[in-house]
Order: C-alpha cells, then sequence, then structure tokens
C-alpha cells in the first residue's frame, strides 16, 4: 500500500470540483481587469531561484541534477520564470504587460496548516509601468479576486509597507546597503523568532542589538503616512537626506490617494513589518490576511523594478502579487463560501437490452447536441438503472418502454425536479429533452 508524500495532495473528484470552482472564478476577475493567461515550465535551470529568489526559498527547493547532469529545480514560484519569458521578448510584447497564471508550485516547507510542499498559486503581474497607479491596480485585482468569492473588508485585509522607507531609516540610521537587506531577513522573520534571537543576529552585524531592535519596533509602531515622516524626521543623519525622505513620503501618500480612488481604503492596513522574504522588491510590498486570528498569509506581493535588469534584460519596472490556493481554500470553506457543487448530469437513460442499440444512437445525438448523458454499463434491471439515476443527479430520465399503442416506439422522459412525464416516440426524443430541459 502506498500513501501519498507530506505536503501533496490527492484531489478526489468533489476536491477537483472545488479547485476548479476557484480557479474559475480567479480567471474570471483575471480578464475583467485585462490580464492575459500564460505558463511556464515546471522544471527550471536551479540557478533561476538561486540567484533571484532569495536564501529562503533556495533553503525550500526541490531540486536535483538530470540525467544530462543539469542542476535543476522544481519551480518554487513563477516570477522568476516570469521575469525571464517577459525579459526575453520585451521588445516585441504589445504594452501593457498584465499577465496572469494559475500554476502548481514546490517548496520543501513543514507541513502545516495553510503550508504545504505542493500548492497552486494566482499569479498577476504586470510589466512596464513605473507608476504607482500600477501598484494600486495590482492591490485592487488582489482585493477583487477575494471578493469575488463573497469575502469583505471584514474577512480579510491587505498589510502594506514599502522597502524604499526601510532604506531610507537605514541610511539615516548608518546602516550599510549590505547590512540593510540582512536586517530586512531579520523583520520578515521576527514574528517566528524570539527577541533574543534578534538581538544576537543584530549583534553580529556590528550593531548593538537591544538599542537597534527597539528602534526598528518604533519604527513598525508607526501607523499612519504622518507618524512615518515624524520618525525619519527625528533620525540622527536626517539632514544628510532630506529629500529622499519628502519623496518617500510622497510615495507613500500617492498610493494612498489612488486606494481612495478606488475605493478601497477600508481593506487597507499601513504596517512597515511586512517587508516580504524575497530578495527582488524594490518599492510597495503587501500581503493578505484574514482579518482575525493567526493564519499564514492569503497572498503576497509588490514592486521589484529591477529583476529583468538583474537577469541580463531591458530594465523594465514591474509588480505584482500571487494567492496561494490553500490558505484561500481553508478560509473559504470555514465561512462556508464554497457553493454545493454536486455532480450533476443532464440526461440519465434508462432501457433493457433489448433497446439497447437504439438508446447508444440516442445517447450519441443527445451527446453530440450539448446534452450530457449517462447511463448504466453493466446490464441491470429498470429499478436499479433508476437509482443510478438518482445518484447521478440526472435532470431528466429518459425510460426505453417499446411500443406503447398508438406512439410506436416511445419513450418516457421524466423531468426529476417537478415529476413531469412526456410520452414521445424516438425522433420527437432530441426536441422533447430539450425542451424539459430549458
Ligand atoms: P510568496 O509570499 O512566497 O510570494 O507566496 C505567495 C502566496 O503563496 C502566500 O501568501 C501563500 O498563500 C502561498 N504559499 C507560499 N508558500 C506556500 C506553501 N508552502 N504552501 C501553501 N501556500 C503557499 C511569491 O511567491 C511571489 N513570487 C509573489 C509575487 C508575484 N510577487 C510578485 N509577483
Amino acid at each position: 500500500m502506498f500513501s501519498v508524500l507530506p505536503g501533496f495532495r490527492d484531489f478526489y473528484p468533489m476536491d477537483c470540483a472545488k479547485r476548479n470552482y476557484i480557479f474559475q472564478q480567479i480567471r474570471e476577475t483575471g480578464r475583467l481587469f485585462g490580464f492575459e493567461e500564460y505558463d511556464g515550465p515546471v522544471l527550471e535551470p536551479l540557478e533561476l531561484f538561486t540567484e533571484k529568489s532569495g536564501q529562503e526559498i533556495v533553503s525550500q527547493l526541490f531540486s536535483f541534477t538530470d540525467k544530462g547532469g543539469r542542476q535543476v529545480a522544481m519551480r518554487p514560484e513563477m516570477t522568476p520564470s516570469l521575469a525571464r519569458m517577459v525579459g526575453s521578448r520585451a521588445s516585441s510584447l504589445k504594452r501593457p504587460i498584465k499577465w496572469f497564471d494559475i500554476s502548481e508550485l514546490y517548496r520543501y516547507e513543514r507541513p502545516q496548516k495553510g503550508r504545504l510542499r505542493s500548492f497552486y498559486q494566482f499569479n498577476a503581474d504586470i510589466f512596464g509601468e513605473p507608476d504607482v497607479l500600477a501598484d494600486a491596480e495590482s492591490i485592487a485585482l488582489l482585493i477583487s479576486v477575494l471578493r469575488s468569492f463573497g469575502l469583505t473588508a471584514k474577512d480579510f485585509h491587505i498589510k502594506f509597507s514599502d522597502r524604499r522607507l526601510w532604506s531610507i531609516f537605514f541610511q539615516l540610521n548608518g546602516i550599510s546597503a549590505a547590512d540593510s537587506s540582512n536586517i530586512l531577513t531579520i523583520i520578515d522573520k521576527s514574528d517566528k523568532e524570539s527577541m533574543a534571537n534578534d538581538v544576537e543576529k543584530l549583534n553580529a552585524l556590528g550593531l548593538d542589538g537591544v538599542i537597534f531592535r527597539q528602534k526598528i519596533d518604533e519604527f513598525i509602531s508607526a501607523k499612519t503616512v504622518a507618524e512615518i515622516h515624524e520618525m525619519l524626521i527625528n533620525c540622527k543623519l536626517f539632514s544628510s537626506a532630506k529629500p529622499l525622505v519628502s519623496q518617500g513620503i510622497k510615495d507613500l501618500s500617492r498610493l494612498l490617494e489612488c486606494i481612495e480612488m478606488f475605493g478601497l481604503q477600508d481593506y487597507m492596513t499601513l504596517d512597515l513589518g511586512i517587508v516580504r522574504g524575497l530578495a527582488y522588491y524594490t518599492g510597495f510590498v503587501f500581503e493578505a490576511f484574514e482579518r482575525f486570528g493567526k493564519s499564514r498569509a492569503l497572498a503576497g506581493g509588490g514592486r521589484y523594478d529591477d529583476l529583468t535588469k538583474k537577469m541580463g534584460y531591458a530594465e523594465l519596472p514591474a509588480v505584482g502579487f500571487a494567492i496561494g490556493d490553500v490558505t484561500l481554500t481553508n478560509m473559504l470553506l470555514e465561512k462556508g463560501l464554497i457553493p454545493d457543487l454536486d455532480k450533476s448530469i443532464d440526461a440519465f437513460i434508462v432501457f433493457d437490452d433489448e433497446f439497447k442499440k437504439e438508446a447508444m444512437g440516442d445517447v450519441i445525438l443527445f451527446r453530440s447536441n450539448g446534452i450530457s448523458s449517462e447511463f448504466s454499463i453493466k446490464q441491470t434491471d429498470t429499478h436499479r438503472q433508476l437509482k443510478m439515476a438518482a445518484a447521478a443527479n440526472a435532470k431528466v430520465v429518459v425510460i426505453y418502454l417499446g411500443d406503447v399503442p398508438d406512439v410506436p416506439g416511445s419513450v418516457l422522459v421524466r423531468r426529476m425536479n417537478d415529476r413531469k412525464e412526456v410520452l414521445t416516440a424516438r425522433n420527437g426524443l432530441l426536441k422533447t429533452l430539450e425542451e424539459l430541459l430549458k
């Protein structure tokens, strides 16, 4: 006997039905926003992720050497593949480049609620648009997808921040660029690590860990644009970078203005503690969470303006996000927001062996006219076939009766919801079915 690998899932038909429902809603919303669907390969050269994704994802890679001696990895995220696809055809792609995909990804994480080793993501990204309106459009799409399932601002919110504000904060505190990215990693992990651990890591960077950790906490406690501005003004090196601070504050205010134009302010929570674990983000970053409780993130994204350039292609500003299917499905199930997706069929055909030939001919006719039809493959009595029709949730049952006086070769069609019955000759069967199924 065999069991599924830890962190992987079997999708039985009911699970597939739920997954398909979720994907269909997402695809529809993506198209409403003018995004086109793309896909990429499951297996990629290992360096695509070791160089572009950042340390955390690299430690979670499913990687191996293939038979040709290549170092390869199962994709843990789509963004590096997407940047390659867009970057390598940047000059010939029609702008704006707004693409989405729904794909299966693999990360060797410790399986736990909301986190598996194989999961799906809906990625949506905009390339070539540096304006903050693109960031707002990206956030608006994320919110619309979640709303399309019936979730509201009472259920979830988007925590957002700006990595550029952190760069300014580090600069105003005399921290080098190299140390800044290490400190961002410490901040990203701080909810999973102890205070003592953070202090130790900061000490290792040559800082006074206790004091700097306190400064970080103070900065994160700023919850409005005005509070952030004031904290930056109070930094010891403020006078050396006044224009940078004004620009940072202006960008943040503009994002908020755009969000308000879309009427989405109730969904947004300014939280500088959101810095994102992936290495490539350069500006605004955001994550969607259930508003209450301690569930893992539903989605995450942000601006990454230099990834294509770092990969050797032309520079293309980019912003996007991904929603994971695991936390989203858990949340929708908990809130009863996945509709009843029981299997149903238009017609179930009931016949004795003597009418098999006619029945099979009609099944082919129904199906070729778009009427989904089933029958019992195993020869069995009428009673059992009617039970099978009920189990299949058939909308109508077609019963071959044989000759009835005055209606030769007759067939009884019964609509199941109101028990309406029509007796018809075989040559009128298709029309009868179409009428009863209207
Ligand atoms: P990410 O934050 O690593 O971002 O993942 C986005 C979402 O995917 C998470 O919020 C979570 O819902 C889901 N997810 C991640 N890891 C797992 C896991 N092990 N099990 C289940 N779900 C998981 C990215 O992947 C970026 N590439 C998103 C992006 C697109 N940024 C710009 N464009």
